[in-house]
């Protein structure tokens, strides 16, 4: 089973995802602690009534970069984390964190990557007039949103979509996507080689819009 680390900065409903399939069963792994840049944040009150353990790191309290980085390292390690998990964590990654856990370290990006990277990215693919959008986890590199690419979803984009019901439907699929790409890697089935990730026994992908196969949890 894999021992998750999970950063958040805002409302966390990524982490209300892994939190749901972990209790229910679907997703084989333990979430040690969840740590927030903002104490504000609501991702910390699904932590706590979920009964985990929560840490916050604050700019004011680390204001150079690599020590607050190193910080979370200290923190992740302590807690014997194996898996980083990114659920709108509000802060870039150093090299230091990066190298800290390579290739251990998933983010989910409302977009089809590699288009519209950074912020606002419901709004950039509107403006740019993309008939489909979706989602992606990834690993994380030293880059920004660069990392191999683990499971994307496709959705259409309906002519009277705005930035906030693209960004609502959009969601919906991270929620499907994000606890299905940590059981795959929990189950040991994901290679990186270079930037392609492969699934050990992933199925077939002709005909879908969605990789791998929305099968891996047994009762969908
Ligand atoms: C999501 O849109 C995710 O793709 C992005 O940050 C947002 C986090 O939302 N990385 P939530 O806090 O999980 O609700």
């Amino acid at each position: 089973m894999v021992i998750l680390g999970v950063l958040a900065s805002g409302s966390g409903t990524n982490l209300q995802s892994i939190i749901d399939a972990i209790e229910s069963k679907k997703l084989s792994a333990r979430i040690n602690v969840v740590i927030s840049d903002n104490p504000g944040a609501y991702a910390l009150e699904r932590a706590k009534r979920h009964g985990l353990k929560t840490e916050v790191v604050t700019k004011d309290e680390y204001p150079e970069k690599e020590a607050f980085d190193g910080k979370l390292v200290s923190i992740l390690k302590e807690n014997g984390v194996g898996l980083v998990i990114l659920a709108g964590f509000m802060r870039l990654l150093s090299p230091l964190f990066v190298r800290a856990f390579p290739m251990k370290i998933m983010n989910i990006h409302p977009s089809l990557l590699p288009s519209f990277t950074g912020l606002d990215v419901q709004k950039k693919a509107l403006d740019y007039g993309v008939k489909f959008s979706g989602c992606t986890v990834h690993f994380v590199d030293e880059g920004v949103d660069t990392g191999p690419i683990i499971i994307q979803a496709v959705l259409p984009v309906a002519a009277n979509d705005t930035p906030e019901t693209l960004k609502k439907r959009i969601l919906g699929e991270e929620h499907r996507i994000y606890p299905q790409a940590i059981q795959l890697y929990s189950e040991g089935r994901l290679t990186v080689k270079g930037r392609r990730v492969t699934v050990k026994d992933g199925g077939g992908q002709e005909g879908t819009l969605e990789n791998p196969p929305v099968c891996i949890f047994k009762d969908e």
